[in-house]
């Protein structure tokens, strides 16, 4: 059964110049999540929209394109005058599709986050079941399976925190029509790209995951989703006793599409 928490019990790592403390998230934390969202998964080194990019230059419709601006290049050379007009058509035609490609992926990755920013990050209080915090400061732990877990870097002396990394515990308790009440789905996972490699991805997992062993029964197993762009992403999810158990295709333009990677653990297991 479900064992009602009123204290959070943050968890500790010592650092210099502020301690990093993963507790649950505050309303006032919401510009900086964020904030972390686009930097994690747009804007960022190793996010998987420039992971993409990169690994677009490589693909075979690039490689087309750049084979129709060699050949449009090389017949603007010509002195026949049929030649030079279908080769500047042809390098142009090249260039857009190479253009179009790149800014589809973009796109795929600008509205994933604008999708996430007007749903479950629009208000994560409600959509993670956080509860309000009651003395202005410290959020409770929430009651149920969801929740929302951020870590910051506090500093006691100027009162301020900074959010380095989150993750939300996404359960719907069978509320909708695809909703499993013993399945929860771990969402959100960004560390901000100045403190990644410290464990506090791995934190944020553990911090999860032990909540939802508190909420077994009903909660059994745990899913989530990432991409074939965040190769790090699916090390730490393996790493934490996730395996994968299959995948989808999204599709952004008729020229590109990735694929979506589903794994899951048995929470005792
Ligand atoms: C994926 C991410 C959350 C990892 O956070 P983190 O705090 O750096 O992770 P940790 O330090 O806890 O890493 C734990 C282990 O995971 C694996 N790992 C994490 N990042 C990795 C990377 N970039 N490359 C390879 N392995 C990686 C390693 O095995 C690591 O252990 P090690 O450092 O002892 O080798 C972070 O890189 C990130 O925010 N990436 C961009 C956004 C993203 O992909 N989010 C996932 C959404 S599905």
């Amino acid at each position: 059964m479900a064992q009602p928490m009123s204290r959070p019990s943050p968890v500790v790592l010592p650092r210099s110049g502020g301690d990093i403390i993963i507790r649950q998230f505050h309303p006032k934390d919401a510009d900086q999540v964020h904030a972390l969202l686009i930097e994690g998964l747009v804007y960022g080194p190793e996010s998987p929209h420039n992971t993409a990019q990169a690994r677009n230059l490589y693909s075979r419709i690039s490689c087309l394109a750049y084979f129709g601006c060699a050949l449009g290049l090389w017949c603007l050379c010509s002195r026949n005058i049929v030649l030079r007009i279908s080769g500047g058509a042809l390098t142009l035609g090249a260039a857009a599709l190479f253009i179009y490609m790149r800014r589809s992926i973009t796109k795929m990755f600008v509205d994933f986050c604008a999708n996430a920013r007007a749903t479950d990050m629009a208000d994560i209080c409600h959509s993670y079941e956080v509860p309000l915090p009651v003395d202005g400061v410290q959020a409770p732990v929430p009651q149920g399976p969801a929740g929302f877990w951020v870590a910051a870097i506090e500093s006691p002396e100027s009162k301020t925190s900074e959010v380095v990394g989150y993750l939300g515990l996404d359960y719907r308790g069978g509320a909708t029509a695809i909703s499993d009440p013993s399945t929860g789905e771990l969402r959100r996972m960004i560390v901000s790209m100045n403190h990644r490699r410290r464990k506090i991805g791995s934190l944020l997992m553990t911090a999860a995951m032990d909540h939802a062993r508190r909420h077994m029964p009903p909660l059994e197993t745990l899913d989530l989703e990432t991409s074939e762009f965040q190769p790090g992403a699916r090390k730490l999810y393996e790493k934490h006793g996730f395996s994968f158990v299959g995948k989808r295709t999204l599709r952004s333009s008729p020229l590109f599409s990735m694929a979506v990677l589903r794994f899951r653990r048995r929470i005792l297991d």
